[in-house]
């Protein structure tokens, strides 16, 4: 299972996202070994649960995003975006059962730009949140 530089946080919020995180890159890797032995319904029924999985954590990202006015909300949210395209793209492959020649390079490809594009950004939203909430309250005082 993963770890993330940021798990060694106390916040339960941040727990919960460290653990969406390791959830969405095992999720993956089932499809692509569910794939691998040919078994089709393993593989459909993760990559429904990835699709998923995947779908409510950019949700609820973006939403804390701009809750807490993250000044890069727009690029990681257009990261999303890309990669959100790819997902459903390997969600059709896996239901139109075109084999791994097309199933685990699209996997690898989604799991790698987790992994490089989107986990980085996420340490970004996470010290911008906890500066913020680091701020003297404008009422104290
Ligand atoms: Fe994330």
């Amino acid at each position: 299972m993963p770890q993330f530089p940021w798990i060694r946080h106390s916040s339960i919020w941040i727990g919960c996202l460290d653990e969406e995180h390791a959830l969405i890159i095992k999720l993956i890797g089932n499809v692509v070994s569910a794939t691998l032995v040919g078994d089709h319904d393993k593989a459909a029924r993760n990559v429904s649960l990835f699709v998923e999985a995947a779908s409510a954590h950019f949700a609820y990202e973006e939403a804390l995003m701009q809750a807490f006015a993250y000044p890069k909300a727009e690029g990681h949210a257009a990261k999303h975006r890309v990669v959100y395209v790819d997902m459903l793209k390997l969600e059709r492959a896996v239901m139109q059962r075109s084999g791994e020649a097309t199933v685990v390079p699209l996997a690898n490809e989604i799991s790698a730009n987790f992994h490089n594009l989107l986990f980085p950004d996420d340490i970004g939203l996470i010290s911008h949140i906890e500066r913020v909430k680091s701020l003297p309250s404008e009422r104290a005082g």
